[in-house]
């Protein structure tokens, strides 16, 4: 008994320093303006001492992926510090691979700008944009997915790689936060983003995603995504989705056949049951128009009596094992929950793919 109140003792006083201190340091602390140097001069800027790198680098338009909003909790918002970020904190080391932790590599979220600081950022990231755009059209796919399509008003424009993904804004009690979601429009619609949506009960960005309106307003920032669609022709695709992971994949093989009408390509979509299939239909047209496209989708759970399917059955990477022929020159985008990222790459890597053959997004 004793022993357990020293411990709750302790760990209050220490909650309560901790406290003190970020008050301290929000309240008293001055850091003045600091100098922040953006790829070797590239980007000099000078920012008020004390926020995130994020937040610094946001209020100057440029955008890092932070799919959680900068809580410390996606690892997406990485970018090289080359000098004045302080000490690897230990919110980002599971994040961090040791030699990412060599070379500076830091969460921008968690690094506290408070002296002259030097980064590196990926041209691609200088590249995203803050977007304004309309909702055009909302469509239900299944009972929780649901299709988005806006038209960009400023800028007007935007250009993209296949399998890419924005970060929409919505409003919640604690101010605007972002939520990544996959362009599931083709690359050549370059006045429109689409996005399809599975609702997360509670969930912030996809219940504000579900209940928009056409005639809408809608910020989001992007392009993002390190999805890079081989451009040999003769190299096979291999689109695999569960879910919203649907996406990336629409997005993927209309781009794919715009701009090469040969080239080989399957797509395979892991459904539970009937109630989850969507894009089947407009996908088997695609199919009767390439001749070397290929569509499967599979159902995982028992069919119920009532249920009509005659496609195939079990988990999706049972269908990819099933079809796939060994060693053909190919590249893969996955997108789906993380068993079935987990069990397709497995599959994969039997087929001979090597792991940069095959490109991933867990959700
Ligand atoms: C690169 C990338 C691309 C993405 N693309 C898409 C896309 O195209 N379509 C899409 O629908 N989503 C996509 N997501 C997921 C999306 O960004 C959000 O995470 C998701 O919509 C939940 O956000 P929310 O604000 O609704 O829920 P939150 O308010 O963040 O969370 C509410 C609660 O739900 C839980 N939760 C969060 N996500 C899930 C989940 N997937 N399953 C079960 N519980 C969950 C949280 O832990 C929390 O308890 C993508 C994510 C990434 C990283
Ligand atoms: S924004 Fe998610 S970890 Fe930094």
């Amino acid at each position: 008994m004793i022993y357990l109140y020293s411990v709750f003792s302790f760990s209050g006083l220490v909650i309560l320093l901790s406290a003190g201190l970020m008050i301290a340091e929000r309240f008293l602390v001055n850091y003045g303006i600091c100098k922040l140097d953006i790829n070797a001069g590239e980007r000099p800027l000078e920012v008020k001492g004390g926020q995130t790198l994020l937040s610094c680098l946001y209020a100057n338009e440029i955008f890092i992926p932070s799919a959680c909003g900068g809580k410390g909790s996606c690892g997406h918002c990485k970018i090289t510090v080359i000098s004045g970020g302080g000490p690897v904190l230990p919110t980002e080391t599971p994040f961090l691979s040791r030699k990412e932790i060599r070379s500076g590599v830091r969460l921008a979220c968690q690094v506290k700008v408070r002296e002259d600081i030097y980064v590196r950022i990926p041209e691609d990231f200088l590249n995203v944009r803050l977007f304004s755009s309309t909702v055009t059209s909302t469509r239900g796919l299944t009972y929780d997915i649901k299709e988005v399509r806006v038209k960009l008003n400023d800028p007007p424009e935007i250009s993209q790689r296949p399998g890419q993904y924005v970060q929409i804004q919505a409003p919640s009690p604690e101010g605007p936060v972002f939520r990544a979601y996959s362009i599931s429009s083709a690359v050549y619609e370059y006045n429109e983003v689409e996005v399809v949506v599975r609702l997360i009960p509670g969930g912030v960005g996809s219940t504000y995603v579900h209940n928009l309106q056409v005639n809408d307003e809608v910020t989001f920032t992007g392009p993002y995504g390190e999805f890079h669609l081989n451009e040999d022709p003769s190299v096979e695709i291999v689109c695999v989705g569960g879910g919203a992971g649907m996406a990336p994949m629409k997005n993927i093989i209309y781009s794919l056949y715009d701009r090469w009408p040969d080239r080989s390509c399957w797509l395979f979509f892991g459904c539970r049951t009937t109630k989850d299939i969507f894009y089947l239909e407009q996908f088997k047209e695609l199919e009767k128009k390439h001749h070397n496209f290929h569509v499967i989708y599979a159902l995982s759970d028992k069919l119920e009596p009532d249920e009509k399917w005659d496609g195939e059955t079990g988990f999706i990477h049972l269908s990819v094992d099933k079809h796939l022929e060994q060693g053909v020159p190919r590249q893969a985008f996955l997108c789906g929950p993380p068993l079935m990222i987990e069990a397709v790459t497995r599959v994969l890597e039997e087929k001979g793919l090597q792991p940069e053959d095959i490109f991933y997004d867990e959700f």
